[in-house]
């Protein structure tokens, strides 16, 4: 049923008593005279605004968490109460955590029409990868820089979320992330800004595409600086420079706006000393200010309030004062707005008008989503049951999936599996784990609903598989609530595991990080392997070292061992609900891998944090073992990477060559053009990522080694070979100069191109 609009869209408040949506109204309703649907929509916002009382003003402020069994009785007493009584006045403008059709709808229904302005909520949730039908964790599809493939599982997820009464989702992520320490490395693109950036885009145009039915607004966070937590401890301090904010942080943030993004999120963290949801600098001045940014910035959740712990704001009250001035629009559960703005308004110490922005631009995205014309667009329940779990969804996600597998390391050609008369041995609890692949923040999801790797394995037919768990993976009861699978020692599944591996050809080790072992508040301060794994892995090996080695994690591992002695290793991170076949149908060879490593993986902690695209240093050496104690380095460990971003091996080979400028140098307003020959120089068909990076030599301030400008992702036929093109231009040689401005600054600069961040190939070129 259409939802018949219950007041009438204001031009102007009348003291009339008219007839509007068949309902008499008194002469203070909020009716008017006629619909004028033709408005734009910064009017129509305006002309509800001018209807609005404070105290509704600061409701559109206000986010609660789903607070009750809404499909119960009401809450009777205690703080649910109080909220259920603020839903009734209008006093809430948005709710998470509340999800399925019928509870929406139960929810919405008392905010359009049991409230005196009948203004629809918009209810947000974290639909990071996936609502019910699972992709791989973001940092997984940003190793496939595959940009359609991204977008699409966007579009995928926003479909059944929005089919599921949800309007809003908050991500993407587009925290650049150097420390793999940091839990939430998995929800994010990766260390490099430009990746990060293209990812941004791609995301929230699948989020958001046209704001249809079956689409949700984007919420692009954490605003800002959040990744950067000193030591990769989740909320910890963050001390980050003007130049790396601007330069390696904000590049992604600004491009999701520009891409469009309807809302932002602020962050845990301080910078500069203030806490992101009080700092005005980055909300209102860099956001709203330099960019733009016409939608939201919610807060995170319970960072007002936070910025008590945090030593900056006395009280809750002071928070609010200083979150709303700075420009934090909606509170996410600190209840700071509700309780304490208008008595600040009220005593001068924050302006109404700024109550009145931050209300008109929660109103604008909410006439953005088409809730004004349909507070029920997101209700229906045939079309959630008609959608939700598709199987074009999971012939989507089983795409991307496969598309987001590293393959780091294939020697003796173990790899791809042969299809027939091999023993195979599979261990590892991870292995026959239904629950893990769909990774974190995946709340939506059912446990136990992804396709296992020994699933996936079991449909090749032709072999034979013998199953042995070896060992749990060590999770301890905060992730589990009761149930303990902590296992830091027990290693009485080895002995079974051994047998299986001395009976069989060839042995997939599925090891690494359970699902919920990334994600917030999951930091590390070790990134081996788990548990007993790396014994398990050297026992398994003494026995039979035709290994293959799948790593399941969500952030990048210390695995020297492994690379030094495994012969195969691949990177299949937490792939979602279609987990364990695209794992079987890479190992199989039914699919090539062409996945890129989005981050850097460290040979050990001591490195981290480690990421290609650093400076120089003073004192950089130049490698050789013989040189001088006094140049940056470890005495104990190379500074190199065991991995380095952007690779990832095929089961192909490609051949980069002929790399040519149309001209040496250029200037403004002009260009060169950069060709390279490609050529797939093995017997399979494979995919390629091409990758472009400048070096800037020297500028007003300090730049990277080298920085990602470009890829692109090619197919080649076993022989074929194709030439890329790039452009370099004024645009792509900005960065945030000593001027304090994106400027091209003229100078000597070096290409790259290549598989990866340690490509060799090169070439100069001058900007005059
Ligand atoms: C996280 C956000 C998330 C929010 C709502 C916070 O703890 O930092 O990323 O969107 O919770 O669930």
């Amino acid at each position: 049923m259409k939802y018949k609009l219950p007041y009438c869209l204001i031009i102007a408040p009348l003291a009339l008593s008219l007839s509007c949506g068949g309902v008499k109204q008194t002469p203070a309703a909020p009716v008017a005279a006629s619909v004028n649907k033709q408005l734009p929509i910064d009017r129509k916002v305006d002309s509800l605004l001018a209807l609005m009382t404070l105290e509704e003003k600061i409701g559109q402020m206000n986010q609660y968490n789903g607070f009750w069994e809404v499909t119960g009785p009401v809450p009777a007493e205690g703080a649910a109460a109080q909220k259920y009584e603020h839903l009734k006045k209008g006093w809430v403008g948005s709710m998470l955590n509340v999800k399925g059709v019928k509870d929406v709808k139960a929810l919405q229904k008392i905010a359009v029409e049991e409230t005196r302005l009948h203004i629809p909520l918009i209810f947000g949730y974290d639909v990071i990868h996936g609502y019910k039908t699972i992709s791989p964790i973001p940092l997984a599809e940003a190793a496939s820089w595959d940009l359609a493939a991204i977008q699409r599982s966007a579009e995928i997820a926003a479909a059944e979320a929005a089919a599921s009464g949800l309007n809003w989702t908050f991500a993407p992520m587009v925290d650049v992330s150097r420390d793999a320490r940091w839990g939430r490395v998995m929800e994010g693109a990766g260390e490099d800004p430009y990746l990060n950036s293209r990812i941004a885009e791609s995301r929230v145009k699948g989020f958001q595409g046209n704001l249809g039915e079956f689409n949700v607004a984007a919420c692009v966070k954490h605003f800002a600086g959040y990744s950067f937590a000193e030591a990769g401890r989740d909320y910890n301090t963050v001390d980050v420079s003007n130049n790396t904010l601007h330069n390696i942080i904000l590049p992604p943030f600004k491009a999701a706006s520009d891409a469009g993004a309807l809302t932002f999120m602020n962050s845990f963290n301080e910078l500069e000393g203030i806490p992101a949801t009080g700092n005005a600098h980055l909300q209102r001045d860099i956001l709203k200010g330099d960019w733009g940014f016409k939608g939201f910035v919610v807060s995170d959740w319970g960072s007002m309030g936070e910025m008590v712990a945090h030593g900056y704001s006395k009280d809750l009250k002071a928070a609010a004062m200083s979150a709303a001035n700075a420009g934090s629009d909606m509170d996410m559960e600190s209840h700071g707005y509700v309780e304490h703005l208008a008595e600040l308004v009220r005593e001068g110490k924050v302006s109404e008008a700024v109550v009145t922005e931050a209300a008109g631009r929660v109103l604008r995205v909410k006439f953005l989503l088409g809730l004004f014309d349909d507070p029920y667009k997101y209700c229906n329940e045939a079309r959630e049951k008609a959608t939700v779990g598709k199987k074009e969804f999971h012939d989507g996600v089983l795409d991307v999936a496969k598309k987001s597998v590293v393959l780091l390391k294939n020697e003796k050609n173990i790899l791809p599996l042969k299809k027939q008369g091999q023993k195979i041995a599979v261990i590892g609890a991870l292995a026959n784990d239904k629950t893990s692949p769909l990774g974190s923040w995946r709340i939506g999801a059912d446990d136990e609903s992804a396709i296992s790797v020994l699933e996936g394995l079991k449909q090749y037919t032709g072999n034979s598989i013998t199953y042995a768990k070896g060992a749990d993976v060590a999770v301890g009861p905060v992730l589990f609530g009761n149930e303990t699978r902590i296992n830091m020692n027990d290693k009485s599944g080895f002995a079974e595991a051994v047998k299986a591996a001395k009976a069989a050809d060839v042995v997939i080790m599925v090891l690494g990080e359970h699902g919920l072992q990334t994600g917030e508040g999951r930091s590390r301060a070790e990134l081996g392997l788990p548990g007993v794994q790396q014994e398990l892995l050297e026992t398994v090996y003494k026995a039979n070292p035709n290994i293959v080695l799948v790593l399941n994690n969500g952030r990048p591992l210390t695995i020297p061992w492994a690379a030094d002695n495994v012969p195969a290793i691949v990177e299949a991170w937490h792939l979602g609900t279609q987990a364990g076949n695209a794992i079987a149908q890479i190992l199989y060879g039914d699919y090539n891998p062409s996945g890129k490593l989005p981050m850097s993986f460290p040979r050990s902690i001591g490195q981290v944090p480690l990421y290609y695209n650093h400076k120089s240093t003073g004192r950089p050496g130049n490698g050789q073992p013989t040189e001088s104690v006094f140049w940056s380095h470890y005495i104990d460990a190379p500074n190199t990477p065991q991995y380095p971003f952007g690779y990832g091996l095929s089961y192909t080979t490609f051949e980069y060559s002929n790399l040519k400028l149309d001209k040496s140098s250029f200037v403004k307003g002009g260009k060169i053009t950069v060709t390279v020959d490609v050529k797939n120089t093995g017997k399979t068909d494979g995919k390629e990522v091409v990758q472009l990076y400048l070096q800037d030599l020297f500028a007003s301030v300090t730049r990277p080694v080298r920085e990602l400008k470009g890829f692109e992702l090619i197919a080649l036929k076993a022989g074929q070979v194709k030439t890329v093109t790039f452009t370099i231009d004024e645009k792509l040689i900005e960065f945030y100069t000593a001027n304090k401005k994106f400027e091209a600054e003229p100078g000597d600069f070096n290409l790259y191109i290549g598989g990866s961040s340690d490509a060799v190939l090169h070439a100069p070129f001058t900007y005059n």
